[in-house]
């Protein structure tokens, strides 16, 4: 099944007289299941691609079909539904919450969704133990390492059962080694069914994944599967 479906997507930004065309163009499937490298030069789109499959942002022209469904017309509140269902993100940045506990943090999305206590905490647990953090339930992320922060993000990310992971630059503030256990992580929420797409400078990076995608000045510059996957091995620190 294709779950992304993006057909002649332009984008241009407006700010006053100025206009910059992000996009020009993009058309592009994923199937259920993938795992996708999105790779390419700083400026080249990679963001503003994410954040339109990731339903933050809407194309100026073209057409998006979700999972089936075209949501190129949809209003803000509809929006905001489907991609609390489907689209779980990850950024390079973590943006936990400071002053929430490990716990507390994986629970917002939940809280958001209208979840009673009872059933978010039992599913922050779930998803906590998932990626190996059932021990620092009550830490505050400053007392975590800057891996257990991005396995914190995922763990929020997984709270709704996303069809989809979108992940900008997830390793981009981890050392290699922790770079590779978060990379083994999404292999596992891939082997599981989950799509993930995950934008990425570093070639090593994009090894762990099935297809690599580079873009160039808002257009796709080639496409293809990655012959040389790597399997991410080693225990999660
Ligand atoms: N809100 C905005 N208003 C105007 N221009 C924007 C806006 N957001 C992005 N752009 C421009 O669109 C182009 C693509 O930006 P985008 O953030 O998608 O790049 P990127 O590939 O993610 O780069 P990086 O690797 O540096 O994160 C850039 O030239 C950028 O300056
Ligand atoms: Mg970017």
């Amino acid at each position: 099944m294709t779950v992304v479906s993006l057909q002649q997507v332009r984008k241009v930004y407006k700010s006053g007289a100025l206009e910059f065309e992000a996009l020009k163009g993009v058309s592009l499937e994923i199937r259920q299941g993938e795992m996708v490298a999105l790779m390419g030069p700083s400026g080249s789109g990679k963001t503003t691609l994410m954040q339109i499959i990731g339903l933050l942002d809407r194309p100026t022209e073209g057409r998006y079909i979700l999972a089936g469904r075209d949501v190129t017309t949809l209003t803000e509140n509809e929006r905001a539904e489907v991609r609390n269902q489907e689209i779980g993100f990850v950024f390079q940045a973590f943006h936990l919450l400071p002053r929430l506990s490990v716990l507390e943090n994986v629970e917002v999305p939940l809280t958001y969704a209208g979840y009673g206590p009872q059933e978010r905490r039992e599913r922050a647990l779930e998803v906590l133990q998932k990626v190996g953090l059932g021990n620092k339930l009550k830490n505050l992320p400053s007392q975590l390492s800057g891996g257990q922060k991005q396995r914190v993000a995922i763990a929020r990310a997984l709270t709704m059962r996303p069809s989809i992971l979108l992940a900008d630059e997830p390793t981009g503030n981890l050392d290699s080694k922790t770079a590779v256990e978060v990379m083994r992580l999404f292999q596992e929420l891939n082997d599981e069914g989950t799509s993930v797409i995950i934008v990425t400078h570093e070639p090593d990076i994009a090894e762990y994944t099935g297809r690599i995608v580079r873009i160039r000045d808002g257009q796709i510059e080639s496409d293809g599967p990655n012959p040389h996957r790597k399997r991410a091995v080693g225990g999660v620190a």
